[in-house]
């Protein structure tokens, strides 16, 4: 590929303008010597600016979405991508999240623009364990643990019934639950579905990988050691 496209394909510009970066001598490579748009790919040793480049395609990262943001990218309110440099909005391949959460769940999210990796992340048979802690309206009456560990519970509208979950009651009204699964609003329809009310909702971990000190509406690129806690755990 050429250099220029690449650059676009970051997000730096359209091709065009990546070709004016070129010609106004703002690419060089790390000894400061100026780029041509043809030049050979060599995306460790490009600098925009004297600045190195971001990450190239394969990007994997984690966001500690606050409540209030939706994971679309049509919303006209507040989306996860304003939490990201702009730039991170226009590549190409693109950036997409690994599943959802609700506007009102805050917590651990991925994006990524690699589509097998998308796809290993949530795919059924990977049943990597997403992790929620959930603060509720009212008590827990105690037969919540049972029935979401049964893998009979039924959600309206549902053909099959979920997963076996695993609830750890924390207080009478806060609770962990992990899913292994994710279905639409689950961890909320399974709370209604024992007629219960979800009143705050947190995701703390998908598979190995933990939100830990990560402050909320931070987000942080991860490497290789990561992707192995991701699917170890
Ligand atoms: N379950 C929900 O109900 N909402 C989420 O955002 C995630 C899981």
């Amino acid at each position: 590929m050429k250099l220029v496209k690449h650059i676009a394909n970051l997000g730096y510009g359209s091709r065009r303008d990546v070709q004016w970066m070129f010609r106004e001598g703002r690419i060089t490579n790390a000894a400061g010597e100026v780029l041509y748009a043809d030049d050979p790919l060599d995306h460790d040793d490009v600098r925009i600016d004297g600045e190195p480049l971001d990450p190239p395609p394969g990007l994997l990262l984690m966001l500690h979405k606050p409540t209030g943001t939706t994971c679309s990218t049509r919303d006209p309110g507040r989306v996860v991508f304003d939490l990201l440099p702009p730039r991170y909005r226009l590549r190409n391949p693109a950036l997409s999240t690994v599943g959802r959460l609700d506007r009102d769940t805050s917590g651990l999210l991925l994006l990524t623009d690699d589509g097998q990796l998308l796809h290993r992340i949530i795919a059924p048979k990977s049943k990597l364990p997403k992790v929620y802690l959930a603060t509720l309206a009212d008590d827990l009456r105690g037969d919540e643990t049972a029935l979401f560990a049964s893998g009979t519970l039924m959600l309206d509208g549902e053909k099959t019934p979920l997963l076996p979950a695993q609830l750890e009651p924390l207080a009478a009204r806060r609770a962990r639950l992990t899913l292994h699964e994710g279905r639409y609003h689950q961890v909320r329809r399974m709370f209604a579905a024992v007629g219960n009310h979800v009143v705050a909702l947190h995701r703390e971990r998908i598979g190995g990988l933990a939100l830990d000190d990560l402050p909320s509406g931070q987000w942080r690129a991860l490497d290789a050691v990561h992707r192995e806690e991701l699917f170890g755990d």
